[in-house]
């Protein structure tokens, strides 16, 4: 089975949308795998719907080559991004390069995404120049929480859409191969989506970019502490999750767990034996 590339990714705009989920760990791997995304992205919402904090701004580079690694190891085909967390690559284009690079050479990823544009196109290009494919990311970015204030929607008034249209040209220039638009109104990211060469990866942009990305949780419907209005939960299981644990609480109680065939018995035999070796020895 042939593995999705970067290059595979650019190649599908003006042909057919784009599919891009996050995951975390290996079962989401497989699944999103067996599901036939093109793209996995481990995002660091990792931060958020899996290890609990408040924002993205505390995941580290080692929680990011940990659980990307475990999703390369449940995913074969699509191609993996890995998500270069809060100040993993804003401090200099050196640890930009060396960060990203770890991404390919410990984890399986074939690519990484970073958050901003103007102020890490040195950054995009030494990476890319190195040999590793980047995606960009603008309009909410959620690296940026303290300076927006919130998760707040970019690009609502003339200025900044059309500043998000500038920094979506630079970051092709500088070399992505690809541009996820978040949380910005359709207007925008249909213009940029136009004017762009490669492809755009939509959350909360419309229907109009080359592709969508929704995270894992979210569309499996397990994480109800924040869900923006651009969600749409394909399934309840966080419902279903405690329901099916409820069960086995209850059954565990009242002894109907386990059951015959959820455990083995000793050949009379060896029973037999057993019971005199103990009595012989205890
Ligand atoms: O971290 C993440 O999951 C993301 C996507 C929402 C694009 O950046």
């Amino acid at each position: 089975m042939k593995k999705i590339t970067a290059p595979d990714i650019s190649a599908l705009k003006g042909q057919r949308k784009i599919s891009m989920v996050t995951a975390y760990d290996y079962p989401s791997g497989q699944i999103a795998d067996e599901a036939g995304v093109d793209i996995i992205l481990v995002g660091d919402s990792l931060g958020m719907v899996v290890l609990g904090y408040e924002d993205t701004l505390s995941v580290t580079m080692e929680d990011m080559l940990h659980h990307t690694a475990a999703v390369s190891r449940g995913a074969r085909r699509p191609l993996i991004i890995g998500d270069m967390p809060f100040m993993s690559y804003q401090p200099s284009v050196a640890m930009a390069v060396e960060n990203a690079g770890r991404f390919l050479s410990r984890t399986g990823a074939r690519a990484v995404k970073l958050e901003g544009g103007f102020p890490f196109l040195e950054h995009i290009r030494a990476i890319v120049d190195s040999g590793v494919p980047v995606q960009g990311h603008i309009g909410l970015t959620p690296q940026h929480v303290a300076r927006f204030g919130g998760f707040k929607a970019q690009g609502k008034n003339a200025r900044s859409a059309a500043a998000l249209v500038e920094e979506a040209l630079a970051l092709e220039a500088a070399g992505c191969f690809s541009i996820v638009l978040e949380a910005v109104p359709d207007e925008v990211a249909t213009e940029i989506t136009e004017r762009l060469s490669i492809p755009t990866i939509g959350i909360g942009a419309g229907p109009n970019t080359d592709g969508q990305v929704l995270v894992y949780h979210d569309i499996l419907g397990l994480f109800d502490r924040f869900v923006p209005m651009f969600v749409k939960k394909y399934a309840l299981l966080r419902g279903d999750s405690i329901a099916a644990i409820g069960q086995y609480v209850e059954e565990v109680k009242n002894g109907s767990f386990p059951a015959q065939g959820n455990y083995s018995h000793m050949d009379a035999d060896e029973f037999k034996q057993f019971k005199t070796l103990l009595r012989e020895r205890v």
